[in-house]
C-alpha cells in the first residue's frame, strides 16, 4: 500500500497544481499553433471566437475533468470505470490519444532544441526555409534531438508528481511568462509593428468561415489539454481541500493569456519585416528565424524565444506521458520507474516514424496523410472532441450533475458560484457545440 501511494503521488501545494496544470495547457499549441491559426483565419475575428469557446466549452470541460479525477483518485480509464463500466472506453481512448500526441510532440520538441543550439551559435543564416526543410527531412539528426527531448520528459515524470512535475513546472512556468513578455516588448516596439497589431486586433469577420470555427474549437481542446483525461489524471493527485472551481477558472485564463501574448510576440514582428502572417505551420520555424535575423540583437531574442518554447513544450509533454504512466501504475501496479521507461520507449517508436515522415518516409501515406499528420489528425480531430463530448454526456446524464456538484463544492464547503451556469453548459451547450463541430469536420453535416 505504501509503495503504491508513493508511485502514484500527490501535489504538495495548490500553487504547484496550478503551475503544473497551466504547464500542461501552455505548450506548442499556444506558441506555435495559435499565432499561425490566428494569422490564417482573420486575426482578431478568430481571437474573439476562440475566447468565446474557451469560456463556454473550455472552462466547462476543464472543470468536469478535474472533478472526475479528484472524485475517483484514479487515472483516465480507472476513473470512468470506477463510476460506470460502460464508459471505461472513453478513458481508454484518452490514454491512446496521449500516446499518439506524444508520438509527434517529441519530434517537434526536438526541432525546438535544435533551434536553441542553432541560436547559441549565432542563429539561422541564409534561407530559413531551406535550413528548416533540410533539417527536418534528414533521416538521423531530428531523431537525435527528439530523443534528447523525450529523455528530459521521461526524467521529470520519473521523478514523480511533487518531486518532478510540480517542482519543474513551478520554475519553468513563471520563467516562460517573463521571457514571453520580454519578447512581446521587443516585437511591439519594432518600427512598423503597428500593421501587425492592427491585423491581430481588428477583426475581419469575412475570414471567419465555418472551417475557421472548427479550427478554433479543435485548438481550444488541444491548447487546454482537454478531451483525453489529462485533467482527470492531474485532478487525481489533488486533495479534497482544493477549490477546483477556482482552478478551472485560473488555468484557462493563464493559457489564453499565453496564447494571446504569443500572438503579440510573433505577429507584429512578422509585419514589421514584411513577412506573410498566413503561412501556416512554418510560421515559427521558417518565418520567425528570418524575422530574428533581420532584427537588431536578433540572435539573443531568437534564443530567448526558443528557450521559452522549450519550457512550454516540456511542461506539456510531461503531462502527456503522465496520463499513460498513471494508467500503468494504477491498473498494473507497475513501479513509476518501469512505467516511465517502458512507455517512453514505446512512444519513441511513433516518434521515429513521425520524424521519418518529414523526409525518407514522406511518400508513405495512410488515408492520404503522412504518419506525422495522421497522428495529429487522429488525436486532435477525432479522439479529443469525442472524449470531450462523452465527458459532458457522462457527467450530465449518467454520473449526474448532483454527484459532480457535491464533489466540486465538497458538500457545501466551497460556494461553487457558477453552478447554474456550469450545469447548463455541461448538459446542453458544450455537447451540442462539440457535436455539431465534430459532425461538420467529418463531413456528415455541412454548413
Ligand atoms: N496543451 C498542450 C499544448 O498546447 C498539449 C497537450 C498537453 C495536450 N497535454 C495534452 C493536448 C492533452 C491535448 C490533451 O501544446
Amino acid at each position: 500500500m505504501e509503495k503504491e501511494k508513493k508511485d502514484r503521488g500527490q501535489w504538495a501545494s495548490s500553487l504547484g497544481f496550478i503551475m503544473a496544470t497551466a504547464g500542461s495547457a501552455i505548450g506548442l499549441g499556444n506558441l506555435w499553433k495559435f499565432p499561425y491559426l490566428a494569422g490564417q483565419n482573420g486575426g482578431g475575428a478568430f481571437v474573439i471566437v476562440y475566447i468565446l469557446i474557451v469560456i463556454f466549452v473550455g472552462f466547462t470541460i476543464m472543470l468536469g475533468e478535474i472533478t472526475l479525477g479528484r472524485a475517483t483518485g484514479l487515472n483516465a480509464l480507472g476513473a470512468y470505470r470506477k463510476l460506470n463500466k460502460k464508459f471505461a472506453w472513453v478513458g481508454g481512448a484518452g490514454i491512446l490519444a496521449a500516446f499518439t500526441i506524444l508520438g509527434y510532440y517529441n519530434a517537434v520538441g526536438g526541432w525546438v532544441i535544435k533551434y536553441i543550439v542553432q541560436f547559441v551559435t549565432g542563429g539561422v543564416s541564409g534561407d530559413s526555409a531551406v535550413f528548416f526543410g533540410e533539417f527536418i527531412s534528414s533521416p538521423i539528426e531530428p531523431i537525435i534531438w527528439a530523443l534528447v527531448f523525450a529523455l528530459a520528459t521521461a526524467f521529470i515524470v520519473w521523478k514523480g508528481i511533487s518531486g518532478g512535475i510540480e517542482k519543474y513546472s513551478k520554475v519553468l512556468m513563471p520563467a516562460l511568462f517573463v521571457l514571453l513578455i520580454v519578447v512581446v516588448i521587443r516585437s511591439v516596439t519594432l518600427p512598423g509593428a503597428g500593421a501587425g497589431l492592427e491585423y491581430y486586433l481588428k477583426p475581419d469577420f469575412s475570414k471567419l468561415t465555418p472551417a475557421a470555427i472548427v479550427a478554433a474549437l479543435g485548438q481550444v481542446f488541444f491548447s487546454l489539454s482537454l478531451g483525453m483525461g489529462c485533467m482527470i489524471t492531474y485532478g487525481s493527485y489533488l486533495s479534497k481541500d482544493e477549490n477546483i472551481e477556482k482552478d478551472a477558472f485560473i488555468v484557462p485564463l493563464m493559457d489564453t493569456s499565453a496564447a494571446l501574448l504569443a500572438g503579440f510576440a510573433i505577429l507584429p514582428a512578422v509585419f514589421a519585416f514584411g513577412f506573410e502572417p498566413g503561412v501556416g505551420p512554418s510560421l515559427m520555424f521558417i518565418t520567425l528565424p528570418s524575422v530574428f535575423a533581420a532584427m537588431p540583437l536578433g540572435a539573443v531574442f531568437g534564443l530567448l524565444f526558443f528557450i521559452l518554447v522549450l519550457f512550454a513544450a516540456i511542461t506539456s509533454s510531461i503531462s502527456l506521458l503522465e496520463v499513460c504512466t498513471a494508467y500503468f501504475i494504477d491498473e498494473f501496479k507497475w513501479s513509476r520507474t518501469k512505467a516511465t521507461l517502458v512507455l517512453s520507449c514505446a512512444i519513441f517508436v511513433l516518434t521515429i516514424l513521425s520524424s521519418l515522415a518529414m523526409g525518407p518516409m514522406a511518400n508513405v501515406l495512410i488515408f492520404g496523410k503522412n504518419f506525422f499528420d495522421l497522428l495529429d489528425f487522429i488525436a486532435s480531430n477525432i479522439l479529443l472532441p469525442v472524449g470531450g463530448l462523452m465527458m459532458c454526456i457522462f457527467i450530465g446524464y449518467f454520473w449526474g450533475i448532483d454527484n459532480a456538484v457535491a464533489e466540486i463544492s465538497q458538500n457545501g464547503k466551497f460556494a461553487f458560484r457558477l453552478k447554474g451556469f456550469w450545469t447548463v453548459l455541461v448538459k446542453y451547450i458544450a455537447p451540442i457545440a462539440v457535436g455539431i463541430v465534430f459532425l461538420n469536420m467529418l463531413g456528415i453535416i455541412k454548413f
